[in-house]
C-alpha cells in the first residue's frame, strides 16, 4: 500500500502523540503508529502539532486591506467605522476588491487558515463587492473555502434597497443570510428584521448568520427574537448570532433565561475577541467594559461557540495578520478563560467549532477526512497558542501549499545554549 503523503511522529490536538498521518487521493487514508508503507513525501512532523486548518467564521473580505482608504478611523468607534466604510463604498472597483481580497486570501493560507465565512456587503445597488467576492470564491476555491454572507451593513429596513439586494445577492450565489437588528431604526423594526430574513432562510435552506446585538445596551435583545424564530421555521442548528456583546452588558437574571433558549434553539454564538475589546467601551469612562460575550456562561449549556477574526486592516481596526491563534489568545485573555480545558477549547473554536457552524463537509482528522491540515511549530494546542506558533507546513488536498522555516534564535552567550526553540518549553502532561 502506498500514500501520496505521510506526516511522522505527529501529535493531535486531542492529546494523542506519536501517530503518522498517511494521505492517499486527498482524503487521510490512515492514522496509526508508524505506518509501514512507502510514500510520494515524507514529513517528519517530529513530535510538532499537527491539526486540521484553522476556520475563521466571521470576516469582512470586502473591507481587508482597505486601512487609510480614504482616511483612518479617528475615534475608533464602530460607527465612525460604519460611516468611513460609507464613504469608502462608492470609491470600490471590482479589481480593488478582488485584489486585497486575493492578498488576504494569500496571508490566510500562510497562516494555515483555509476556510473563511465572510459576510459581504449588500447595501449598495451595484452589488459590486458581492460580485467581486464571488469571483474571489471561485479563484481560491482550490485552495480556501470562502462561504458568503449577505450582509446589510446599513441596515435591512434602514438601508433604501437593501431588501430587494439582499435577495439579488443570494440568487447570485451569496449562502448565508446575515442582518443587523441592532442598526435598524427601532428595536420593532429590528426584531421584523428577523423575523423576516430567517424566513428568507427557510424558504431558501440557507444558514443564517447575523451581526446581532454588537452594542453595549443591555436592552438590545434581539438574539431573543432570533432563537424564537430559529424554532418557529425549523432552523436548529443553521444558526449563529454573531457579537452578541450586549449580552456583556445584560442583567443576569435576563441572561438565565436567555442562554437556555439559545441552546434549546441550536443557535450557536460568534464572538469576535479582538474587535470586541477595542469597540466595546467606547462610551465608558472607567472602568471600561470588556464588551466580549459570555463565552464561559454559554458553553455551560452546551451552546456551540467559535471566534473569529471580524477585520484585518480596515475601517474598524489597523492591526491583524489572518493569524487565528492571536484572536484565540485575546480570546482567552478577555474571557478569563485561563484553566487548561479553556485554554484547549479556545484551539476548539478556532478549528472544529466554528467547522461545524460552517457545515464544512470532510473537515477533521478521522480518517476519509479531506487531507487539509497544518503543521504547527507547537507540541499541543495551548502551546500553540501561547506562541501563535509557527505554521511549519500547510496540506490541502495532500498537497503542501505553503512551508514556513522553523522559529530559532542563535545566542551568543557565555555558558548559555547556542540556540532558543521557543516550542521547548511546554510543560509535560
Ligand atoms: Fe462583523
Amino acid at each position: 500500500m502506498t500514500f501520496d503523503l505521510i506526516i511522522r511522529n505527529a501529535a493531535l490536538p486531542d492529546g494523542r502523540t506519536g501517530l503518522d498521518i498517511g494521505v492517499r487521493g486527498g482524503r487521510i487514508a490512515a492514522v496509526e503508529r508508524a505506518i509501514a508503507a512507502e510514500a510520494g513525501r515524507v514529513v517528519d512532523a517530529a513530535g510538532h502539532l499537527v491539526s486540521p486548518p484553522f476556520v475563521d467564521v466571521h470576516f469582512h473580505m470586502d473591507a481587508t486591506l482597505s486601512l487609510g482608504l480614504p482616511r483612518l478611523n479617528q475615534s475608533g468607534t464602530l460607527l465612525e467605522g460604519i460611516a468611513l466604510w460609507g464613504e469608502l463604498k462608492p470609491l470600490l472597483t471590482h479589481e480593488a476588491v478582488v485584489e486585497r481580497a486575493l492578498r488576504y486570501c494569500d496571508l490566510a493560507v500562510s497562516q494555515g487558515l483555509l476556510a473563511i465565512r465572510s459576510h459581504v456587503d449588500v447595501c449598495d445597488d451595484r452589488l459590486l463587492a458581492v460580485d467581486a467576492l464571488l469571483e474571489v470564491k471561485r479563484k481560491v476555491a482550490p485552495y480556501l473555502d470562502l462561504q458568503l454572507v449577505a450582509f446589510p451593513q446599513d441596515g435591512y429596513y434602514r438601508s433604501p434597497g437593501a431588501v430587494d439586494n439582499l435577495k439579488r445577492a443570494l440568487d447570485k450565489g451569496v449562502e448565508v443570510v446575515g442582518g443587523i437588528p441592532h442598526f435598524e431604526r427601532t428595536m420593532a423594526d429590528g426584531a421584523a428584521s428577523v423575523r423576516a430574513l430567517c424566513e428568507i432562510a427557510a424558504e431558501r435552506g440557507l444558514r443564517v448568520d447575523m451581526h446581532c446585538d454588537e452594542t453595549d445596551d443591555p436592552l438590545s435583545r434581539h438574539v431573543e427574537t432570533l432563537a424564537y424564530e430559529t424554532q418557529r421555521l425549523g432552523l436548529e442548528g443553521r444558526v449563529a448570532g454573531s457579537h452578541l456583546t450586549s449580552m456583556h452588558s445584560m442583567d443576569n437574571y435576563y441572561v438565565s433565561k436567555l442562554l437556555p433558549l439559545m441552546a434549546e434553539a441550536g443557535v450557536a454564538a460568534i464572538a469576535n475577541p479582538l474587535i470586541n475589546i477595542v469597540i466595546q467601551g467606547r462610551h465608558d469612562t472607567y472602568p471600561k467594559r470588556r464588551g466580549m460575550t459570555r463565552i464561559p456562561e454559554m458553553r455551560q449549556y452546551g451552546i456551540l461557540c467559535a471566534f473569529g477574526h471580524d477585520c484585518v486592516m480596515d475601517p474598524w481596526y489597523s492591526l491583524g495578520q489572518a493569524d487565528m491563534l492571536e484572536v484565540a489568545a485575546m480570546a482567552i485573555h478577555v474571557g478569563h478563560m485561563t484553566s487548561r480545558e479553556a485554554m484547549r477549547f479556545a484551539f476548539d473554536a478556532v478549528t472544529v467549532n466554528p467547522a461545524r457552524i460552517m457545515g464544512l463537509e470532510g473537515y477533521g482528522l478521522e480518517v476519509g477526512c479531506k487531507a487539509d491540515l497544518v503543521l504547527l511549530q507547537a507540541k499541543d494546542p495551548i502551546e500553540a497558542i501561547r506562541l501563535k506558533a509557527t505554521r511549519l507546513a500547510v496540506v490541502r488536498g495532500g498537497r503542501i501549499i505553503a512551508e514556513t522555516p522553523a522559529r530559532l534564535s542563535r545566542l551568543s552567550l557565555e555558558g548559555r545554549p547556542e540556540t532558543v526553540d521557543p516550542a521547548s518549553y511546554a510543560p509535560l502532561g
